[in-house]
């Protein structure tokens, strides 16, 4: 792609990346009316297959992908067997854990996170396997020895009895060499126009109360590498200043917001500050004024609605883990920086 781009003057910068095939599996128990076992499939941070305990089967999400099992159906099935598979072996490792931990009742989350990552420049892949408990790193696979790493004391008891397991050791190494990269680069094929486009976001500012942060929130942007932050006459802040993660939105675009603390901020000051959006591979920044006059609140007097904000919260944390399960222990995750392969 690079010779390629020597010769093109106007070749778009953005062509060399890694590319990435996640899958998170969310098992949990002593929720009501959530499924017990949500399992999803990730290519280059956006959610192309999504499977759980209540609708019992894999569904493709976004039309490449559907595209794709259209044309090899045998592909969705082996997803749902995986589905229905996994979802005893989470039961069975969560109940197991829960006896072991002397944890009789009480909200408890099971989670994995495994894939490969695939540089299409050097051709390099890194395959992980990482699991977790309750929001904190439990166990992880280390590829290179074939061993698995536990990070607390109550993972050892597990690592012991996974380090006997050869089998599905080796199926693990296996698994990361060939089939996850192999599947990604057919998916990275099929997604193509889709996974190489840039879109900027619509930016706005918001504010839940008067005297709230106000959030630079940035929605519809692609691809996931984005950054943004707050400036006072065009110099970067961080005082008072707090950063959101990125997340994504149901039709493969992703949302993050910066938020600003005014309270100490004169009025006639407000005009040095502004938000800055910037894209990965475009040069292009969205600029945002701090400005009274531009902000949108939904923000309904407490006398009136004393418990829409609290309802309203709890719906919108339950909705983001039925979706995207995935990400209450994504900022955890980051701290394995393990060169290592898993297991489908
Ligand atoms: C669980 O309870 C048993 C018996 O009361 C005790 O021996 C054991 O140490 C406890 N385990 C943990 C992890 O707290
Ligand atoms: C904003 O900063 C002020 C002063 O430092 C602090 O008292 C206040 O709690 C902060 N507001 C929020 C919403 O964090």
């Amino acid at each position: 792609m690079n010779s390629l781009c020597l010769f093109l003057l106007s070749c778009h910068v953005s062509s060399a990346v890694k590319h990435s095939l996640k899958y998170f599996i969310t098992a949990s128990s002593g929720i009501s009316d959530f499924p017990e076992f949500v399992g999803a499939a990730v290519v280059d941070g956006v959610l192309v297959g999504y499977c759980d305990s209540s609708i019992r089967r894999a569904e493709p999400k976004l039309e490449w992908m559907k595209e794709l099992i259209k044309k090899d159906p045998q592909h969705l099935e082996w997803y749902t067997q995986k589905c229905s598979g996994n979802q005893q072996v989470f039961r069975a490792n969560i109940n197991s854990l829960k006896k072991r931990l002397n944890q009789t009742g009480g909200v408890h989350i099971f989670q994995r996170m495994n894939g490969c990552e695939w540089d299409d420049e050097t051709d390099t892949i890194t395959g992980f396997n990482q699991y977790g408990y309750d929001g904190e790193d439990f166990i992880a696979l280390d590829l290179q020895t074939l061993t698995w790493i536990a990070p607390k004391p109550q993972a050892v008891v597990t690592k012991l009895q996974w380090d006997t397991e050869k089998p599905r050791l080796e199926h693990n190494k296996n698994y990361y060499i060939n089939r996850c990269p192999d599947w990604l680069k057919k998916y990275v094929k099929y997604g193509r126009s889709f996974l190489q486009r840039t879109v900027l976001p619509s930016v706005s500012l918001l504010q839940r109360t008067p005297s709230s942060l106000v959030s630079c929130h940035a929605t519809g942007f692609y691809p996931e590498r984005a950054m943004m932050f707050w400036r006072r006459d065009e110099e970067e802040i961080h005082e008072g200043v707090e950063h959101g993660e990125i997340l994504p939105n149901h039709d493969g675009s992703f949302q993050m917001s910066v938020e600003l603390n005014v309270s100490s901020i004169k009025p006639d000051d407000w005009r040095r500050y502004d938000c800055v959006f910037q894209l990965s591979d475009v040069k292009e920044d969205i600029i945002t004024k701090l400005d009274k006059t531009a902000i949108r609140t939904n923000w309904v007097s407490p006398s009136v609605f004393p418990v829409g904000p609290v309802v309203g919260g709890v719906g919108g944390v339950l909705l983001l883990l039925a979706v995207f399960g995935f990400f209450i222990w994504r900022r955890n995750s980051n701290e394995f920086q393990l060169a290592n392969t898993g297991e489908q």
